[in-house]
């Protein structure tokens, strides 16, 4: 994680909101963001946040991953995370070189969705994008969330491929989940597999 800039982002009714990379002391705040929502809820613990700071650790040391969050606040410390996001700058040969970057683990707190938080922070991540060289913004989102869907499709994305998972489990490889992919047609994927999608 290199060091980026805040910014301040501003939703309807004019309230102006502080974006800027997560720290470690925000975690729980983020996995709390990650837990309100009925997905995370049979995946994520705020139990034992020992997991979240190995995984943040890793972050911190990697200048092509990004984890952010939106606060209340304008920095001067009595401030409440209502936001968060990831962002992962991945390097490949294809597309001539072409350097693309990840959307994951999008979150608004639920008292502050439908005021264009999410579509500001999402517009402020694709332009972070744009100006670290990326020539596309790719993000998968479970087949279930279909207000999701139209979030992005708003925001310029096309749900052009399929997405496929092979989910590692921690005794057997062959023990697999299937993906729900990026496609927006419900697979009628149950519940207990729905749990293996991060977004
Ligand atoms: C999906 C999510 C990130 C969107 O965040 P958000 O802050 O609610 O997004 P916005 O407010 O920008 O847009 C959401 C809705 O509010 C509406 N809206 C936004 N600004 C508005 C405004 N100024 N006036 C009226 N309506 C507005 C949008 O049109 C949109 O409506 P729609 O649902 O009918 O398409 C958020 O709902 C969320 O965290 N959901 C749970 C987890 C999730 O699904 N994450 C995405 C995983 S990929």
């Amino acid at each position: 994680m290199s060091e980026i800039e805040p910014g301040v982002l501003t939703v309807r009714g004019g309230t102006a909101v502080t974006i800027r990379a997560a720290r470690r002391t925000d975690l729980g705040a983020v996995v709390d963001l990650l837990l309100d929502d009925p997905l995370g809820r049979v995946r994520e613990s705020a139990i034992d946040l020992r997991p979240y700071e190995q995984a943040f650790d890793m972050l911190a040391v990697d200048p092509n991953q990004h984890a952010f969050v939106v606060t209340d606040g304008r920095g001067n410390g009595a401030e409440t995370v209502v936001a968060t996001f990831q962002l992962a700058f991945l390097t490949g040969l294809s597309r001539r070189g072409t350097r693309r970057a990840q959307i994951e683990s999008v979150r608004v707190a639920a008292e502050w969705r439908d005021r264009g938080l999410g579509t500001e922070m999402v517009r402020w991540a694709v332009d972070l994008s744009r100006r670290n060289g990326c020539g596309m913004v790719q993000l998968t989102t479970d087949n279930s969330r279909h207000a999701a869907h139209r979030f992005y499709e708003r925001l310029g994305f096309t749900s052009s491929h399929t997405g496929y998972r092979l989910v590692l489990g921690s005794s057997s490889s062959s023990e697999t989940v299937p993906s729900s992919g990026t496609s927006s047609v419900d697979h009628g994927v149950s519940p207990e597999r729905r749990e293996e999608s991060d977004q």
